[in-house]
């Protein structure tokens, strides 16, 4: 790949990157039509990595659909999609991570440890075998884009990282490869996730700014939906997620599936 990258940028020619663990949906194709249009060239990867998935987690099972997310790929016009094994991400003796320090620490990275070391190792490594002037991340992953931005910002990457918004079904449901995991009863349920959203933000648009009453309306609708497990619901600052602020973040069990959503408060809940 980094010899398609750098004979590009010899050309002159600007590079968008949009990393993917495949399985693609609406979501990861809004990124790819804004990566079409900002940049001459996007590389699209398709990486399941092994090191951000904890010893319990869904790695083995994780949704595949290489065959479909490669039409729907070449459909949008993509001028390269990068699918290394495992074996080339980490051949035997590497042994190097990427560790960005407070902002990985709270909610996800507490409680999938490791997590944000395996994400933030492989999209450096992404980075710099694809040398893009952009890199494409959806906010249905906040902590993720906190976590993104500050290795860009602290290792003098160069590269801006764009961020597009989440894309929902029309019951409020945010696009997720994981969504594959849900019967239909518990894709009824997990709607509570986004209506809890849509109701805080209502809320706070009315004028209610007390966190705790927020969140305590939050979690009444969660844990009014018998099949919802709260991991987390909270109201944090979107850059740090150390300080209360005015994003709520999600983390939900509905039976098996472990769900994210989040959305900023202080901005209208679309739909
Ligand atoms: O959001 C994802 O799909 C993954 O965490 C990413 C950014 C591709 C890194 O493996």
């Amino acid at each position: 790949m980094l010899e398609a990258s750098r004979r590009w940028r010899r050309e002159g020619l600007s590079i968008g990157l949009v990393p993917t663990m495949g399985a693609l949906h609406a979501g990861h194709m809004s990124l790819v039509a804004k990566a079409c249009s900002d940049n001459d060239m996007v590389v699209v990867s398709v990486f399941v990595n092994p090191i951000q998935f904890g010893p319990r987690e869904d790695l083995e099972r994780y949704p595949s659909s290489p065959d479909r997310d490669l039409e729907l790929l070449t459909k949008a016009g993509v001028d390269a999609v990068y699918v290394p094994t495992a074996a080339a991400m980490y051949p035997p003796g590497a042994s190097s991570r990427v560790r960005v320090g407070r902002v990985a620490e709270p909610l996800e990275g507490s409680l999938r440890p490791g997590h944000f070391e395996g994400v933030a190792t492989v999209v450096a490594k992404l980075l710099n075998a694809t040398q893009p002037d952009r890199a494409y991340f959806g906010q249905k992953d906040a902590q993720q884009v906190a976590v993104v931005k500050r290795l860009a910002l602290d290792l003098d990457t160069g590269v801006e990282i764009c961020v597009c918004p989440t894309v929902r079904e029309a019951n409020g449901l945010a696009l997720s490869s994981r969504n594959a995991y849900l019967g239909p009863h518990e894709r009824k349920a997990a709607a509570s996730l986004s209506l809890s959203l849509r109701w805080a933000a209502e809320a706070y648009a009315k004028g209610e700014q007390d966190q705790s009453r927020l969140r305590r309306g939050i979690l009444d609708i969660l844990e009014a939906e018998p099949l919802a497990k709260v991991a987390y619901a909270e109201l944090v600052d979107p850059e740090t997620f150390g300080a209360p602020g005015t994003l709520a973040v999600l983390a939900v069990w509905i039976g098996k599936t472990r769900l994210i959503d989040n959305h900023d408060l202080a901005q209208p809940f679309p739909g």
